[in-house]
């Protein structure tokens, strides 16, 4: 089993250097797919109460033989229970779906400029923290103008910020002033949801002098640029190659050549524009 590098948040906690994403499949399958990671070495799985998934996230976290505590689940409020009571609310409504004691990363999904709550959904997480009811509260697809209200408003930086970004849209400046301030950035469709490296010769010759594939590349790309791919497959070969991404390092020229594709957001979800419910 690949031993996956641990990375360390700015409150202490743990975080695995890549992860598990899961979006809405056939339950069944998940629940297959979940244990299969689980099994193959991943300790760091991505959910999300849009999903509709925490309940198989959850049955498979707690019918696995890993140690409940080795493994950090991650989920996240949605935009339609932004504020400090709703926030508080959907939390027991997520960790009764996870059947878990405690959630190890509680997200904001979006920050829903639009309705503008989200630094009372903010101060709800900061206290279900406190309770120890989650280990470590972030955000997802936070710019720096949002992440610097959270901290001006609250004094709370935090501890990770998942947002967009693969080789179409490498997202360095927020790469940039997240590692500057202390926050790991994660990287949801790490892979552009296997569309952005298709045929690349850049990322196709990389793999070819490394001995690896394409998807491989842009992982570790993801890795050596500083930020935590959560990657998501539903084929079990692809599950256990997709965490193999530590015993190799591309070369600078590679790094930059991969970066160079970049062309803008796949799904043009800009998240200083963008409200979800
Ligand atoms: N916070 C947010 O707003 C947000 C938004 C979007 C996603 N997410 C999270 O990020 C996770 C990952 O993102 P994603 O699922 O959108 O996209 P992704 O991980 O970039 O891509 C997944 C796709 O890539 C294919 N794939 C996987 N490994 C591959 C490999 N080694 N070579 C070639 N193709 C490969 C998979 O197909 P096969 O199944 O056929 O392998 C699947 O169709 C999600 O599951 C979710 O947890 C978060």
């Amino acid at each position: 089993m690949t031993a996956i590098p641990i990375r360390k948040l700015n409150d202490g906690t743990a975080l695995p250097a890549i992860g598990y994403g899961t979006p809405s499949v056939d339950a069944k399958r998940a629940e297959e797919l979940f244990g299969l990671a689980l099994d193959a070495g991943y300790r760091l799985i991505d959910t999300a109460q849009a999903y509709g998934n925490e309940d198989v996230v959850g049955r498979a976290v707690n019918r696995s033989s890993v140690p409940r505590e080795e493994i950090r689940v991650q989920t996240k409020v949605p935009g339609r229970d932004h504020g400090y009571v709703e926030t508080l609310k959907s939390f027991e409504r997520s960790r009764a779906a996870l059947d878990l004691d405690y959630v190890d990363i509680y997200l904001i999904h979006w920050p829903n400029p639009g309705y503008d709550k989200y630094v009372e959904t903010w101060r709800a997480m900061i206290e279900l923290r406190d309770k120890g009811l989650v280990r470590s509260i972030g955000v997802c697809n936070f710019t720096y103008a949002f992440i610097e209200r959270l901290e001006r408003e609250t004094g709370v930086l935090p501890a990770l910020n998942q947002v967009e970004r693969h080789p179409l849209f490498p997202n360095a400046d927020q790469v940039r002033f997240d590692t500057a301030r202390g926050i790991a950035t994660e990287s949801w469709s790490p892979l552009g949801r296997g569309h952005a490296f298709i045929g690349e010769p850049e990322i196709e010759r990389a793999a070819a002098a490394h001995g690896v594939t394409p998807g491989q590349v842009v992982l570790r790309w993801q890795v050596q640029g500083g930020s935590v791919p959560i990657p998501f497959s539903t084929r079990p070969e692809r599950i256990v190659q997709n965490l193999d991404v530590f015993g190799f390092a591309l070369t600078r020229e590679e790094m930059a050549a991969i970066s160079g594709l970049e062309r803008g957001r796949i799904w043009g979800q800009d998240p200083s524009e963008t409200n979800y419910l």
